[in-house]
C-alpha cells in the first residue's frame, strides 16, 4: 500500500479523541501531522507517536480558527512533503473542537463565535488548505467530527453554541461531498455520544455522570479508541463508496 500522511487537529490533549486518531494511524503506518495550540507539545506529542511506530511524524502550532495559522502550518507541512520527510497527504481528519456548558441567555457573542469559530471554521479552513493536494493526487479523506448534540438538540454540557456549531459541521460535510463526489476524495462526518476524554473535566460530575449512563443504552461512555476505530475505517479503501455520510457512534443514545 501506498504511504500516505493523515492530518489530524487537535491530537495533544491527554486521553483525548485526537491523539488515540493519531497513534491508530501510526499504528496502521501511515505518517502523522498533528496541528494543535501549542507548538512544543505538537512536536513532541508527534516525535513520541512517530518514534513509537517508526512512522514519519510532524507537528506544528496552529489555530485552526485563525487563517493565517492554518496558511502557516500548511506552508510548513507541504514543505515536510516536498522535502521527502512525509508521504503525501492521504488524510484530514478535524477533531479540534471546544464545548460550551452556559444556558442560551447566559451565552455572549463572544462566546457564540469563539465556539462557531474553533468548531466549524475550523473545519472549514483546514480542510480547505489541505484538500487541493489529494484532488491533485485523486484519493484523499476528510473526516470532520460532528457530535450526537446537533442531532438531539443539545447534550448535558454542550449547549446551544456548540450544538449549532456541530450541526453546521453536518451541512458542510454533506454540500463538501456533494461538490468533490467523484474526485476519489470522500468526506465524511462521525456524531460521538459522550466519549470519556478531558473535555468533560470541569462539566461534569459523578451526579451527571450516572445521568449520561443510565441514557446511553449500552450503560456506559465510549472509549477513544471506539472513535479512532471507526476513523480507521473511513480512512481505508473500504470505505470507498461512502460519500457524505454520517456515522453515528453513541452506543444507542440517539438511534434515528
Ligand atoms: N468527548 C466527547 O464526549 C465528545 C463527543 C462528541 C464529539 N466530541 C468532539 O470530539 C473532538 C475532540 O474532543 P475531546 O473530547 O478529545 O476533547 P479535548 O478537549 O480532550 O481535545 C480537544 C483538542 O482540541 C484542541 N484545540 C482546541 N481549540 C483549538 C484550536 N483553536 N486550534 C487547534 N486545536 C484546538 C485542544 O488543544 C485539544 O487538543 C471535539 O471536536 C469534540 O467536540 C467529543
Amino acid at each position: 500500500m501506498t504511504q500516505r500522511t493523515a492530518v489530524i487537529t487537535g491530537a495533544t490533549s491527554e486521553r483525548g479523541i485526537g491523539m488515540a486518531v493519531a497513534e491508530r494511524y501510526a499504528r496502521d503506518g501511515w505518517g502523522v501531522v498533528i496541528l494543535d495550540l501549542d507548538g512544543a507539545r505538537t512536536a513532541e506529542v508527534a516525535q513520541r507517536i512517530g518514534s513509537e511506530h517508526g512512522v514519519p511524524a510532524f507537528g506544528a502550532a496552529c489555530d485552526v480558527a485563525d487563517e493565517q495559522a492554518v496558511t502557516q502550518a500548511h506552508a510548513a507541512v507541504a514543505a515536510e512533503v516536498d522535502a521527502g520527510h512525509l508521504p503525501t497527504i492521504g488524510a484530514v481528519v478535524n477533531i479540534a473542537g471546544i464545548t460550551s456548558p452556559v444556558p442560551f441567555l447566559e451565552t455572549d457573542l463572544a462566546l457564540w463565535n469563539k465556539v462557531m469559530a474553533v468548531n466549524a471554521t475550523g473545519t472549514y479552513l483546514v480542510t480547505k488548505a489541505f484538500l487541493p493536494a489529494m484532488l491533485e493526487a485523486g484519493w484523499g479523506r476528510v473526516i470532520t467530527m460532528s457530535s450526537v448534540s446537533a442531532q438531539r438538540g443539545g447534550g448535558v454540557f454542550g449547549k446551544v453554541p456548540y450544538s449549532a456549531a456541530k450541526a453546521a459541521i453536518l451541512g458542510f460535510t454533506k454540500a463538501l461531498a456533494r461538490e468533490i463526489a467523484s474526485s476519489g476524495v470522500t468526506i465524511n462526518s462521525i456524531t460521538p455520544g459522550a466519549v470519556d476524554t478531558n473535555i468533560r473535566v470541569g462539566n461534569t460530575n459523578p451526579e451527571i455522570e450516572a445521568r449520561i449512563a443510565a441514557d446511553i443504552p449500552l450503560g456506559r461512555v465510549a472509549t477513544t479508541d471506539e472513535i479512532s476505530g471507526v476513523i480507521a475505517f473511513l480512512s481505508s479503501d473500504d470505505a470507498s463508496y461512502l460519500q457524505g455520510a454520517n456515522i453515528d457512534i453513541n452506543g444507542g443514545s440517539h438511534m434515528h
